[in-house]
């Protein structure tokens, strides 16, 4: 699929399909394709919970999503848990932050791995949604998330039971200003 159609492609989907499963060929794809973003000095800071297990799956779901976001995701197959290792990316060898970003640095790398993930995932014909709102506490403690790493999205595969509609996007003269 080319660049241009695959973009055009990705939606974020909330209605799965029942009784379908993602192999684990295909997310170790999706993984590596995160890997290929760049990064602040190529530090790498992304993290990746997979949670595949059914077992699991229905209790991530259950205890640490809201209700609206556990039935956008239900019968999605596969959660992914996204991280990043704090002070790092956007600092210093002696612990310094760069500027004034500090940490959202971290954040900034870890959306552009989520990106080509969910790009890849769709090239593959799966379906995502990012979940931004989700308890980050109740995730690090089901999955033993270390003080050290910052929770961020948590985001679910599958394979689209309908299909959504592009949500409107601004025109280019809103989001920009050329001199
Ligand atoms: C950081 C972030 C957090 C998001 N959190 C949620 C969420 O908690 N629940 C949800 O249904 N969608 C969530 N979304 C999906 C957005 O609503 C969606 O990307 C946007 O409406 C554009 O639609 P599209 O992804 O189909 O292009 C999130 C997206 C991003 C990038």
């Amino acid at each position: 699929m080319d660049y241009s159609t695959l973009i055009k492609a990705r939606r974020s989907v909330r209605k799965y399909q029942e009784g379908t499963s993602i192999s684990d060929a295909a997310i170790n794809e999706i993984l590596l394709a995160a890997q290929m973003a760049p990064s602040w000095k190529n530090t790498q800071t992304g993290r990746y919970y997979i949670v595949k297990s059914p077992d699991m799956v229905a209790k991530i779901k259950a205890e640490t999503l809201p209700d609206f976001n556990q039935r956008s995701s239900k019968n999605a197959p596969v959660i992914i848990v996204t991280a990043f290792e704090k002070n790092i990316s956007g600092f210093e060898k002696d612990g310094t932050p760069t500027n004034e970003l500090g940490n959202e640095w971290g954040a900034y790398d870890l959306g552009l791995q989520n990106a080509y993930m969910l790009l890849k995932a769709r090239e593959l014909g799966i379906d995502s949604l990012i979940m931004g709102i989700r308890d980050s506490e109740k995730l690090r403690k089901e999955l033993g998330i270390p003080a050290s790493q910052q929770v961020a999205a948590v985001i679910a595969l599958g394979y689209s039971a309908a299909e959504p509609m592009c949500p409107k996007r601004k025109d280019l003269d809103e989001i920009r200003k050329v001199f």
